[in-house]
């Protein structure tokens, strides 16, 4: 998958032109993001949140591969909601689905922030990958 679903004809937003970082919580990391050196990785829509997680190790769940098309990518945009362009109608549909549904929920594979402002994400409980968390 390429980060896009293929039975969705909505175009990807434009991903970030200026670095900006995004503090994620619980866990308490934070990452800069460099607009000229955007995660390769393919999941979700290039310079969203959830790229941008991944790459920094930070494990949020992503079943559908960021496709839009389950809401195991959910995260709670604390601060900086301002930069990320309105979800689509798909995004909101699936949202919609998503436990502890709040105010500035978004999908991580979907968000893409502009850049204009540094975030705060968390991410709820039980969409932390729990493949990848340690268990010792
Ligand atoms: S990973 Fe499935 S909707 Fe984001």
């Amino acid at each position: 998958m390429a980060g896009k679903n293929p039975y969705m004809k909505e175009t990807a937003p434009d991903p970030p032109k200026t670095a900006y970082r995004i503090r994620f919580l619980p866990m308490d990391e934070t990452v800069e993001v460099d607009p000229a050196n955007l995660p390769d990785r393919v999941a979700g829509h290039p310079g969203s949140i959830l790229q941008t997680a991944l790459d920094a190790g930070i494990s949020i769940g992503y079943a559908c591969g960021g496709v839009c098309a389950c809401s195991t990518c959910h995260i709670i945009v604390q601060e900086g909601v301002e930069s990320i362009p309105d979800g689509t109608d798909s995004e909101v549909d699936m949202l919609e689905k998503a436990p502890g549904l709040q105010l500035d929920s978004r999908l991580a594979c979907q968000a893409v922030p502009d850049g204009s402002c540094d975030l705060v994400v968390e991410v709820p409980s039980w969409n932390r990958n729990l493949v990848q968390e340690d268990h010792g």
